[in-house]
């Protein structure tokens, strides 16, 4: 039977569901704020380190070990810190952080309680994207149940730490994702981002020492310091990444959805065809994009890869955000990478010349192919933009748009040529 697998521990799946969502739900069945209290008994040392024996690795897209991460915020600080949530959402294909905002808000507030105790902070701030309106206003009403209870603002508990939290909306802007833009957003400035070193652990918020997690990510805080690191550590199948996964399945698989996975457990092969019961209308697969709109295609030779971040990496992909888009027979590759490159010329910020630039003439030339104006030369041009790209800009926007491009020439060349050669219309 297709759907989300019983046969290990899960930490989300079981409730998301509405009546998931209150206090009440939360105290009474997920043993909720307890980890608050038996963090708040510890050192923030002993925080940090039991997030470091988790292998917990972010969620949001790099993969960055989490309490690696914690351990760079300095001891003593003149400015404030600051602790933010990254529940932009915006890499397509993903819409996994949704399902935590809308059914376990607590898990993330007291994930954001617990982080903000281990790294010093007073203030927290969840950056949510524009478009979760009705997710905007559950986490604002479940932030009001927690500071009536006491879990938000002074003396938490009676642990002598107080902590602030505030839901600010972005406005529909993708490069809002990338860490340093959302905070120039945050800050009311343009959100492009920042020029780095400093990283936001050293200058961040409001120049302020800040950490910058995805929402799965803290979500994930509550349970490792609850049942231990190590607990969380043997969720995941390989060495380096401890938990489950929350994976965004769309496109053309019969039960597309929210799954929750051990990290490193199953193949692309199985995540289609056993969790999701296979392809839509049993067509053949064709291609896989494993990580967002942002990772390049993989072909259908290639699904028996382990969802992993090595794994993925290793055959010149990426887990990404864990968003895998399924496509099938029918597609056509060079319209879906127009879509996609349309997608990331409109949200560059324009900072650095090989993005804006680069973005914008990729996605001239894949129009001119599809609608006939096409030379076969323009194949090759396509690469050597992506390598101009590549690596050469202040933030990964550029790579993101570099990699699809480069991966779809690459592997379905053919389909490019197609229209050169005026076999193909749009
Ligand atoms: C263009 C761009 C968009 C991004 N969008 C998101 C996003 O929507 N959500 C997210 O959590 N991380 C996003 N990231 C990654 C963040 O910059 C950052 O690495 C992440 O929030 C760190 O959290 P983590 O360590 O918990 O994964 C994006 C990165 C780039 C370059």
């Amino acid at each position: 039977m297709a759907g989300q697998p019983t046969s290990f521990e899960t930490m989300y799946v079981q409730h998301f569901n509405e009546e998931a969502r209150p206090l009440a739900y939360y105290l009474a069945k997920m043993n909720g704020y307890e980890a608050a209290k038996k963090a708040f008994g510890m050192t923030k040392d002993a925080i940090i380190d039991e997030v470091k024996k988790a292998s917990l690795r972010g969620r949001g897209g790099a993969g960055f070990p989490c309490g690696m991460k914690w351990g760079f915020i300095p001891k003593e600080s003149p400015k404030p810190k600051y602790l933010v949530c990254n529940a932009d959402e915006s890499e397509p294909g993903t819409f996994k952080d949704r399902d935590i905002m809308r059914y376990t808000p607590h898990m993330l507030i007291e994930g954001m309680l617990i982080g903000s105790f281990a790294i010093g902070a007073k203030a927290g701030y969840i950056y949510i994207r524009g478009e979760y309106v009705r997710e905007a206003k559950l986490l604002n009403e479940a932030i009001d149940e927690a500071y009536a209870k006491g879990y938000l603002g002074k003396n938490v508990l009676g642990s002598g730490h107080d902590f602030d939290l505030t839901v600010h909306r972005g406005a529909g802007a993708y490069i809002c994702g990338e860490e340093t833009g959302l905070l120039n957003s945050l800050e009311g400035k343009r959100g492009e981002p920042r020029v780095k070193p400093p990283f936001p652990a050293q200058a961040g918020a409001f120049g302020g020492p800040t950490i910058v997690n995805n929402v799965e990510t803290l979500a994930d805080i509550p349970s490792i310091i609850t049942k231990g690191g190590e607990w969380f550590a043997k969720m995941g199948k390989l060495e380096k990444s401890g938990g489950t996964r929350l994976f965004s399945i769309s496109g053309h698989v019969k039960k597309p959805g929210v799954y929750e996975l051990p990290s490193g457990g199953y193949t692309l092969r199985q995540a289609i065809f056993d969790v999701c019961g296979g392809m839509l209308d049993d067509k053949k697969l064709k291609a896989v994009i494993p990580g967002g709109s942002s990772a390049p295609v993989l072909t259908a030779d290639e699904i028996d890869v382990v969802l992993d971040v090595e794994p993925v990496m290793k055959i010149g992909s990426m887990l990404g955000s864990a968003a895998i888009m399924v496509i099938d027979e029918d597609t056509c590759m060079v319209k879906l990478i127009q879509r996609i490159t349309k997608f990331y010329a409109h949200e560059s910020c324009g900072q650095c010349t090989p993005c804006r630039e680069g973005c914008k003439w990729m996605e001239d030339i894949i129009e001119r192919i599809l609608h006939g104006h096409g030379k076969m030369e323009d194949l090759d041009l396509l690469m050597s933009i992506t390598d101009n790209i590549n690596g050469k800009t202040l933030c990964a926007l550029g790579d993101a748009a570099a990699g699809p491009v480069a991966s779809f020439v690459k592997k379905f060349r053919s389909e490019f040529e197609a229209y050169i050669r005026g076999e193909k219309h749009a």
